[in-house]
């Protein structure tokens, strides 16, 4: 006699809610340390507001994503100054900074005193302000906003690009590093 074949069981797997409260949740500075251990490298990211204002902001949340379409996305902390202006603006500079401009970086992470005062930079196609020296600067428009807990992540269509020859500066562990080779 054949067994009639006992129906499997059906279990259905819903995507984890990224807002509940995590099951086993990692302190803060747990956290720090553990992702300071990824290095990346440091971009100023910029706007230009619907008043014709330069906003700017030191941003080490960057990522290249997509190639076709070129995409890349950006990381915005929803209590920066500058928030507004950044997750409104329909297209933003991305200014990847090379070895010798830690103080600039310093300078858009402050906010002591106009960032963009003395800056070099050139106006993009557009809009946007590219800084001067940069390893590479980059003119996106921006397609989506996505929440990401106390951040914005920015997605955006890279439109023009350029790069220039030299070193860039690194973040590691909370501090400025460079490339040993
Ligand atoms: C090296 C470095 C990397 C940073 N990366 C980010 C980032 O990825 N996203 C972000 O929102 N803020 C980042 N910040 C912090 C902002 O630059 C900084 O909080 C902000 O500009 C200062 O606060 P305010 O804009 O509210 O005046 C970074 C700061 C530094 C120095």
């Amino acid at each position: 006699m054949i067994a009639a074949a006992r129906p499997r069981a059906v279990t259905s797997r819903r995507a984890p809610d990224i807002h509940a409260r995590p099951h086993m949740p990692v302190d803060k500075d747990t956290f720090r340390a553990t992702l300071g251990r990824f290095a990346s490298g440091i971009t100023i990211v910029t706007a230009v507001d619907a008043d014709g204002r330069d906003h700017g902001m030191t941003v080490s949340a960057f990522t290249s994503l997509s190639l076709e379409p070129p995409l890349v996305l950006t990381c915005i902390a929803r209590n920066a100054s500058v928030f507004a202006a950044l997750t409104a603006a329909t297209h933003i500079g991305i200014n990847i900074l090379a070895a010798d401009q830690e103080p600039l970086s310093r300078r858009f992470a402050s906010r002591d005193g106009d960032r963009f005062d003395g800056v070099g930079y050139v106006r993009g196609d557009t809009g946007v302000a590219l800084l001067a020296d940069a390893l590479a600067n980059l003119e996106c428009r921006v397609l989506e906003r996505h929440d990401g807990g106390d951040h914005v992540i920015l997605v955006a269509q890279v439109e023009h690009a350029q790069v220039r020859e030299g070193q860039p500066i690194l973040y590691y562990r909370g501090g400025y590093a460079s490339l040993a080779r």
